[in-house]
């Protein structure tokens, strides 16, 4: 028996089946955008960890960071004793993410950063009202997986959720929730904001907006340009803060250093985790001074919140990602896939819509062109065909139908074609 399947057998017997995994194998080692199997099997990484590793698995910067650090010290809590990596850290985030966002807290994971940042827009705003939109993913903790919007399974039997939190439809343009093409549809969609404030919850009791400006596990939703700039003006004209959660879209991954860039947009806070913190659990919430500022002292933070290893690791992440311009290597791995993408479109039905920013692309296979009926089961069974060939990919989509790409921003590009041929051979065999 290969030394995975007697793993399986435990993981069976051990770990709870909520739990999801996406490949039944045991990883040995893994090198940039190539992990190797307890079996001597190697795979071509697609996923990055779901978005975490951009400048590649066990990057030398990082790994020599980390064990410089250990040798050091390890956790003595910011809250008990300081220690400059936060503050380096803190420091760092200000310099790179847009102007006017200064002040940053800590946390461990991307639904820590998500908490905390309605936390504060409520303490600062002294308001309640949450608008989050439909394919959200914002993480499983309490509030976090109330802002989530799909059912199954990431809420299913979790109820009763958090109050007032307001659901509304978001610019998925493929899937239009008013049955219009951009951009004759003048956006029209924005009206379910204004709607929200009269036949919901008035602004007055509003606190904030949240959005991916990227819908991630959502299904990669890019909503246009204007639609977020002109979401983000109704929040500022209903004193309603925007936080923009960038916690699959930062670090790079869309060809800026946060995506919101390539909206032109400054939030008033942003939640960052994943990349940010290089292989390591790290999150943030970064904002305006006097916003961060509203909780009382003690309101915010925790144990591990801003751990030594991982502030290293992500100042090590920061330094790759500036020096080996990151960023750019997103877009070139963006024109390289959505060619392909392009190209698949024309040779199979089952692809209905191909999109992508950056290394952020994906592609949604429906039953039929026109009525546009989710294929959920051929996309399992072509990411099960990926895996068995060679390459690790992810699927999402709120219905479960969408194949998405997050290598690695460091991919060399032989590996990325290789992996995009087993792709393609797979989507062939199913089509
Ligand atoms: C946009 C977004 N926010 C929050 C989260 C939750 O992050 P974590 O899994 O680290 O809690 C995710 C995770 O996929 C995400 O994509």
């Amino acid at each position: 028996m290969s030394v995975s399947k007697e793993l399986i057998k435990m993981r069976e017997k051990y770990v709870a089946r909520g739990v999801f995994n996406t490949a039944l194998q045991f990883v040995s080692r893994a090198k940039n955008a190539i992990i190797e199997d307890v079996d001597g099997n190697k795979l071509i990484d697609f996923t990055s960890g779901i978005a975490v590793q951009n400048s590649g698995h066990s990057n030398d910067l990082i790994t020599q960071r980390v064990k410089e650090q250990l040798e050091k010290y390890t956790h003595v809590c910011f809250h008990v004793i300081m220690y400059e990596p936060y503050v380096m850290l803190a420091k760092k985030l200000a310099e790179i993410t847009p102007e006017g966002l200064e002040k940053s807290m800590f946390a461990n994971s991307g639904a820590e950063a998500v908490e905390n940042a309605i936390k504060i827009a409520r303490a600062y705003t002294g308001k309640r009202g949450i608008i989050t939109f439909e394919n959200a993913f914002h993480g499983r903790t309490f509030m976090a997986m109330t802002l989530t919007s799909s059912i199954q399974p990431y809420k299913k039997g979790f109820s009763p959720f958090m109050s007032d939190v307001i659901r509304l439809p978001f610019a998925y343009c493929y899937r239009c929730p008013i049955k219009k093409s951009y951009p004759e549809c003048g956006i029209e969609c924005l009206e379910f904001i204004e709607r929200a404030f009269v036949t919901y919850i008035s602004a007055d009791d509003t606190a904030a907006i949240i959005t991916e400006p990227i819908q991630g596990e959502g299904g990669f939703i890019i909503p246009p340009k204007d639609y977020l700039q002109e979401m983000r003006k109704i929040a500022e004209e209903n004193n309603v803060l925007f936080i923009a959660d960038e916690v699959q879209t930062g670090f790079g991954r869309t060809g800026k250093t946060f995506c919101i860039e390539n909206y032109e947009i400054i939030p008033d806070l942003m939640t960052v985790a994943k990349a940010f913190g290089g292989g390591f659990p790290l999150s943030g919430v970064i904002g305006k001074s006097e916003i961060m500022d509203a909780p009382e002292i003690g309101g915010i933070g925790g144990t591990y919140g801003g751990n030594p290893i991982s502030c290293v690791a992500a100042l090590a992440a920061i330094e790759i990602l500036q020096e080996k311009r990151l960023a750019d290597r997103a877009r070139q791995i963006e024109k390289i896939t959505m060619e392909r993408f392009e190209e698949f479109k024309e040779k199979y039905v089952i692809v209905g819509d191909v999109r992508g920013m950056g290394a952020m692309n994906a592609i949604e296979l429906v039953k039929d062109r026109e009525r546009k009926t989710p294929e959920k089961v051929k996309t399992g069974e072509i990411i099960r065909e990926c895996i068995n060939n060679g390459l690790l990919i992810l699927k999402a989509g709120i219905y479960g139908n969408v194949i998405r790409l997050l290598p690695p921003l460091t991919i060399e590009e032989e590996i990325l074609i290789q992996g995009l041929d087993i792709l393609e051979g797979a989507i062939k065999k199913f089509n």
